[in-house]
């Protein structure tokens, strides 16, 4: 050991440190080009959430759904329609529904016209979700028409633009008995025929509103957090009965939403349209269809940035409620409608500032 000079072994040192060196900044590199892979090809990119997504490459393709019937009310327009269209296409027997005949039998050619199905196969059953009398008629129609049914799509629903201080109470009555206790009722009756049947698939269509708190649209986003609640008990409570439920969650695409919106008060309608670019219906659907034939529990399609928000508030929602406090109501507007002058926001944004 005395022999050894302390040359070699200082050199040794010095060569090894920058070895090591050279090897973290390597290592160090390569994390840092795949987080922004990542974040460039995957993250930023994505318009649903991970496990759909999963599913749309290795899952189920619509196609497995075909002889199923499905029964989907506010079919008339929007994602109920183009949920039909696409459920057709892939040999989807449906039964459709809504309160507008002529939009409905409109539905039923472009249903027939994929070549999935025949007229046959499409049931037009006229509904107005808030008549409760009908709709132990219209489910025996169902039956009658197609010896069973499978599915129950309850999509049916109406947005608001209104500021939360401004709004009527009957404006929250009403909401509540289209959003969510007339879904709930006409949900009770097919739940009974599933448990009997032993099996049967429960979709809820929900929105952004039903995962956060939604500014200007409170009695709205009451409304689709109820409805979770319920559907998320069901879940839970009849577990090992053969009963599946997907809640629906997405966000902004386009659809005659904002035309038929609830405002402050009772019995207005909005009468607006969005602006700029968002989902289409029909994109939106393909997506939904394919966490139905997955029968994914809660499906997750949106656009960035409103993905990255459901994660946010999924897995740090207090630093997501402190983002969304920063960020300016006229922002949030923007991001929902393409344009922030659908509502009044003084007093709100003056305040902020
Ligand atoms: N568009 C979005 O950005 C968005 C985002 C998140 C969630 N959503 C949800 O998606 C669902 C569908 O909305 P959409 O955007 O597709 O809007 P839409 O184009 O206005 O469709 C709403 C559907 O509900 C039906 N409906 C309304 N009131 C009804 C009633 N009393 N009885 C029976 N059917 C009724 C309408 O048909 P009739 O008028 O002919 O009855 C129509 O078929 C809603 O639950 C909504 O909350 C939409």
């Amino acid at each position: 050991m005395a022999n050894v000079d302390w040359f070699y072994i200082a050199a040794g040192c010095i060569g090894l440190q920058q070895l090591l060196l050279g090897w973290c900044t390597y290592t160090c590199c390569l994390y840092v080009i795949g987080f922004l892979a990542v974040l460039r090809y995957i993250v930023i990119p994505a318009e649903c959430d991970s496990v759909l997504w999963f599913y749309k490459q290795f899952g189920k393709p619509v196609e497995s759904l075909k002889g199923h019937v499905v029964w989907i009310t506010g079919a008339s327009s929007g994602i109920g329609k183009a949920l039909a269209i696409r459920l057709a296409r892939a040999g989807v027997r449906i039964a459709i529904s809504s309160r507008s005949v002529e939009s409905l039998n409109n539905v039923k050619t472009l249903c027939v016209e994929t070549g999935g199905i025949t007229e046959n196969d499409v049931l037009i059953l006229p509904l107005d979700m808030v008549e409760y009398d009908k709709h132990q008629p219209a489910f025996d129609a169902v039956l009658k028409h197609f010896g069973k049914l499978d599915i129950l799509v309850s999509n049916a629903g109406r947005s608001q633009r209104a500021r939360w201080e401004m709004i009527e109470a009957d404006v929250d009555k009403d909401l509540f008995e289209l959003n969510v206790f007339s879904l709930v009722a006409l949900s009770r009756i097919v739940t009974r025929y599933f448990l009997e049947k032993g099996c049967g698939h429960h979709v809820v269509t929900s929105s952004t509103a039903g995962k956060l708190g939604v500014p200007m649209s409170a009695s709205y986003t009451g409304s689709k957090h109820a409805l979770q609640g319920y559907f998320e008990c069901l879940r839970f409570e009849k577990a090992g009965c053969g009963l599946d439920i997907s809640i629906f969650c997405p966000g902004p695409f386009h659809s005659n939403l904002l035309n038929v919106c609830f405002t402050e008060q009772k019995g207005e309608q909005l009468g607006q349209q969005f602006r700029g670019a968002r989902m289409s219906a029909d994109h939106c659907a393909d997506l939904f269809a394919i966490g139905i034939a997955n029968r994914v529990a809660e499906i997750w399609v949106a656009p960035q940035p409103v993905l990255s928000l459901y994660y946010l508030n999924q897995y740090v929602p207090g630093l997501m409620k402190s983002l969304l406090q920063l960020l300016p109501l006229k922002t949030i507007m923007k991001l929902r409608d393409g344009r922030s002058d659908v509502v009044q926001l003084e007093g709100a944004e003056a305040k902020k500032a």
